[in-house]
This record gives structure tokens, sequence and C-alpha cells, in this order.
């Protein structure tokens, strides 16, 4: 049975106030939900401690982003160890918005994996193509190379803390979603690839983002390889986010 997940990334908004009005509503709304989801609040990491504390353990909580290293002298840098040792479960590693505005690429990606796991948290690893990807019929090559280079140092006992999340730039803060036909396909290529290198491809959660929103997320979830979100914007409203969560079909 796959973990179904909803991780709603903040990006760089929220403050105090919105985490004690959000994360307490979130977590009495989600006592009342049975369909096995477990919602991640991923914030700016400066809150991730407040976070914490309204969550009482109902809630995960991660970062956006981990350094390539564990300590030493990287002005401005967070680590995974850092990150696990303030009571995170879930690190973000590779999101577009790294890739495209802060250059990070596929090879910082998979150290950045290896330095999660080895912490003890769980990575989730953003693929996704661009518009001109898609337009050009190469959507499914460039997602499967990240997928393939990102788990390049995975260790065979770690794949459990793995989680993949297809997230299409062109759909990401748009409002434009990818059709749950093409998602679905998107996500199947994306576990094939998962088994083609020997993971356990079945057991991995595969999470869609991208302007998903509280009316689009039930039909997207009731494909059968999504097994979950990622959400940005809609993340920041507490009904919102909690209406994504109960979205989400109760499946093995
Ligand atoms: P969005 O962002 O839901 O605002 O499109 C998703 C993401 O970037 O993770």
């Amino acid at each position: 049975m796959r973990r179904k997940i909803v991780a709603g990334n903040w990006k760089m908004n929220g403050s105090k106030d919105l985490v004690n009005s959000l994360v307490g509503h979130v977590r009495s709304e989600l006592a009342s939900l049975d369909n096995g989801v477990e919602a991640v609040i991923i914030p700016p990491a400066l809150f991730v401690g407040d976070v914490i504390r309204q969550s009482g353990g109902k809630v995960a909580v991660g970062v956006q982003n981990i350094a390539c290293w564990d300590s030493g002298a990287y002005t401005g840098e967070i680590s995974a160890v850092m990150a696990r040792d303030a009571g995170c479960d879930y690190a973000l590693v590779g999101h577009s918005e790294r890739r495209q505005l802060f250059g990070e690429t596929d090879e910082q990606v998979a150290v950045k994996v290896v330095r999660a796991l080895a912490s003890g948290l769980d990575a989730v690893i953003c693929v996704g193509e661009t518009l001109e990807e898609r337009e050009a019929g190469t959507a499914v090559s460039v997602v499967s190379g990240q997928v393939r280079r990102a788990v390049a140092d995975v260790e065979s006992g770690q794949w459990r803390q793995v989680v993949i999340a297809y997230e299409p730039v062109w759909a990401i803060g748009t409002g434009k979603t990818a059709t749950a036909e093409d998602a679905q396909a998107m996500h199947s290529a994306i576990r094939a690839e998962l088994a083609s290198l020997g993971a356990p491809a079945e057991k991995i959660s595969l999470l869609y983002g991208g302007s998903v929103k509280a009316d689009n997320a039930a039909a997207l979830f009731a494909q059968p390889d999504i097994d979950g979100g990622l959400i940005g914007g809609a993340s920041l409203n507490a009904n919102d986010f909690v209406s994504i969560c109960r979205a989400l079909p109760g499946k093995s």
C-alpha cells in the first residue's frame, strides 16, 4: 500500500500569523478524515519550529530545500541534518523554481537526495517538463531522465523514503493543470522508469503538482498512479488545503 500524501509548499510566503491561523485548523479538520491522507506542511524554514509546535504531531513538516553538505562554511545554507534535528520529516528536492531560478542541476539534486535520505528525511523529488519540451514531444524522456539522475545514488534500503512529485513547469502557479489523463500517463511512465531502475516502483508514492485546487483535485487523485499532490498557492488557505486533503480517495 502506498502512502497517500498531500503536501503544501508555501514557497516564500506566510508569516507567524498564518502558521497560527492555519495549522491548528488543518489539524482539527484532518482529525475527522478517514482516507489515510498524510498531510505535510512545508513552510519557509524559519517557521518550521512554529508549524511543528502547532501541528501536535498530526501534520508532518518539511523544508523546501537543503544544502549539498551537512555542515561547514556555506553561509545561508541549511543542511538535511539540521532540518531533521529541528523535527522535519520531509525535504523537497529539485523544485522547478530551484532549478530555474537558482540554477540547480540534476547532479546537485542527486547529492541533495543522498543527504536527505542519509539524515532520515523523506525526499520529495520534483520533476517536470517545460512547455517547450511538452510541445516538442519530449516530456516523457525529459522527466524520465530527471528521475533517473535524481535517484542514481539511492540505496536499496532507502526507497521507502523516496517520493516523486511530477510538476509540469507550465502548470505551476499558472492556473493551468495537466488533464487527469495526461498526468496519469506521466505518472505511469515515472513508475515504469523506477521499475526499470530496480526500485520497488509499486510502493513509491507519486504526487502531482501544478495548480491543484479544491475543484480539480478529485479528478487527479482518482487516477491509479497518482497518490496525492504537491500544492503551492492553494496550501496557503486552510479550507482549500483541507478540501484537497479530503479529495483523496481511500485506496490501496
Ligand atoms: P501551485 O504550485 O500549486 O501554486 O501551482 C505547485 C508547486 O510549485 O509545488
